[in-house]
C-alpha cells in the first residue's frame, strides 16, 4: 500500500497516558468532526499504550480491557468509521509494552490478525523490552508481513525512537512512517532538540515512508501525561507546528481535542502549513545555520515550482535570522525575484535582493510560501 502523504490524526498518549478509555476516544472523534479537524485532513484516531488486559484469552489473542472498553474494539472501530475516520491501535515489538502491557514479540501474526478482525487501519509499533540479541529490522519486518498477510490495508507506524540507524533500513521493512526521536514533552527545549536532531535525517523521508518526529504538543496547555504547565504557549505551539510541517512529519494531535481552544484549532488547520507538510513530493528542507542551531533557516521545494522558506528562533532572546540567498544557490544575477507570502500574517514581499533578514521574538518563527517571478 502506498500512502502519498504524511498521516494526520490524533493519538491518546500525550494527554491520556494510562487513563485511556472508550468514552474519551468516542468524544475525541466527535470533537474532531465538530471542530473541523477531520475535514482538514486529521483522519486517524489512535489508541496508544494501556488498552489491553494482562492476560491473553484461551486462543492466545490479546483482549481489550473491558472496564476501559466495555463495547469492545470492533464496536469502537465501527463508530470511528461511521464518522468518516480511521482507527489506530498500538502494540510493541518487545516482550512487554513500554507501560508493561502485553506486546507482540513472536506473536506478530496472531496479533496482526486480531487487529485486522477489529477493523484497525493503523498500528503504532513500539520498541520497549526488545531482546538485545535480536535484529530490530527483522522484527519490524515480521510485523509488517503479518499485517500484510491479513489482507487488510493497515498503516504501519514503526516506533524505535530513532535507534539502530533506523532511517537507513526502515523503508525496507514496509513501514509507512518511523519515529525518529525519543519521546516529546510539552517543553520548548524538547521541540528544539527533536528538530535539531533531524536536520541531517529528514532526507531519508520520501513518499510512502515518513520521518515521524512524535506527536504534537500543540494545545496541551499544561494538561495531561506529558504536559508541563507554564512551559509552552501559543508562540511555542506555532513554531513547533511550523517546524513539523517544514519537515514533512506526520501530524498526530496530542492534546485533549474536546477542550481545544479556537487558537489551537486555527493553528492546526492552517491551510498553508498543511499544504507544506502534505506536499506530495516530500522534499526535505535545505537547512542553513549561519547563525547557529538556535536560528535555523530553511528552504524547501514544493511541487508546482513553489517553495517554502522558514525562519526559526529557538533562542530565548529576540533574534534576526537571515537568509543570504547565495547560500541556497540563488544569486541576484539569476534574473528572477521571489514573490513571498508569510503564512501567519499574510504579509507579502516582492523580493529582489540577495540578503533577507527577519525579526523574530523569542521562540517565534516566520514561514513564507514563495514562487519565482522574472525581474522587469
Ligand atoms: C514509548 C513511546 C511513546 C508511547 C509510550 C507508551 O515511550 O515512544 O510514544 O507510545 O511508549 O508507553
Amino acid at each position: 500500500m502506498l500512502i502519498t502523504k504524511p498521516p494526520m490524526g490524533w493519538n491518546s498518549w500525550n494527554t491520556f497516558g494510562e487513563n485511556i478509555n472508550e468514552q474519551v476516544v468516542r468524544e475525541t472523534a466527535e470533537a474532531m468532526v465538530s471542530k473541523g479537524l477531520r475535514d482538514a485532513g486529521y483522519e486517524y484516531v489512535v489508541i496508544d499504550d494501556c488498552w489491553a488486559l494482562n492476560d491473553r484469552d484461551e486462543n492466545g489473542r490479546m483482549v481489550a480491557d473491558p472496564e476501559k472498553f466495555p463495547s469492545g474494539m470492533r464496536a469502537l472501530a465501527d463508530y470511528i468509521h461511521s464518522l468518516g475516520m480511521k482507527f489506530g491501535m498500538y502494540s510493541c515489538a518487545g516482550m512487554r509494552t513500554c507501560a508493561g502491557y502485553p506486546a507482540s514479540f513472536d506473536r506478530e501474526f496472531i496479533d496482526a490478525q486480531t487487529f485486522a478482525d477489529w477493523g484497525v487501519d493503523y498500528l503504532k509499533y513500539d520498541f520497549c523490552f526488545f531482546p538485545h540479541d535480536r535484529n530490530p529490522m527483522i522484527y519490524y519486518n515480521k510485523m509488517s508481513m503479518a499485517l500484510k498477510a491479513t489482507g487488510r490495508d493497515i498503516v504501519f507506524s514503526a516506533c524505535n525512537w530513532g535507534t539502530h540507524e533506523v532511517e537507513k533500513w526502515v523503508r525496507s521493512t514496509g513501514a509507512h512512517l518511523w519515529r525518529s526521536t525519543g519521546d516529546i514533552g510539552e517543553r520548548f527545549t524538547s521541540v528544539r532538540d527533536i528538530s535539531a536532531s533531524q536536520f541531517g535525517k529528514w532526507r531519508y523521508g520520501a513518499p510512502g515512508c515518513y520521518n515521524d518526529m512524535d506527536m504534537l504538543i500543540c494545545g496541551m496547555d499544561g494538561i495531561g501525561n506529558v504536559g508541563h504547565p507554564g512551559l509552552c504557549g501559543d508562540t511555542e505551539y506555532k513554531t513547533h507546528f511550523a517546524m513539523w510541517c517544514m519537515a514533512n512529519s506526520p501530524l498526530m494531535i496530542g492534546c485533549d481535542v474536546r477542550r481545544m481552544r479556537p487558537e489551537t484549532v486555527e493553528l492546526l488547520t492552517n491551510r498553508d502549513l498543511l499544504r507544506i507538510d502534505q506536499d506530495e513530493e516530500c522534499r526535505a528542507p535545505i537547512v542553513v545555520t549561519t547563525r547557529g542551531e538556535l536560528a535555523p533557516t530553511m528552504f524547501k521545494h514544493l511541487s508546482d515550482r513553489e517553495f517554502a522558506i522558514g525562519f526559526f528562533n529557538f533562542g530565548d532572546d529576540e533574534g534576526d535570522p537571515d537568509l543570504r540567498t547565495w547560500d541556497i544557490g540563488f544569486p541576484t544575477t539569476a534574473g528572477f525575484g521571489l514573490k513571498l507570502r508569510e503564512v501567519f500574517s499574510g504579509e507579502t514581499v516582492d523580493y529582489t535582493d540577495d540578503y533577507f533578514e527577519v525579526k523574530l521574538a523569542p521562540h517565534d518563527c516566520k514561514i513564507y510560501l514563495g514562487s519565482y517571478v522574472p525581474k522587469a
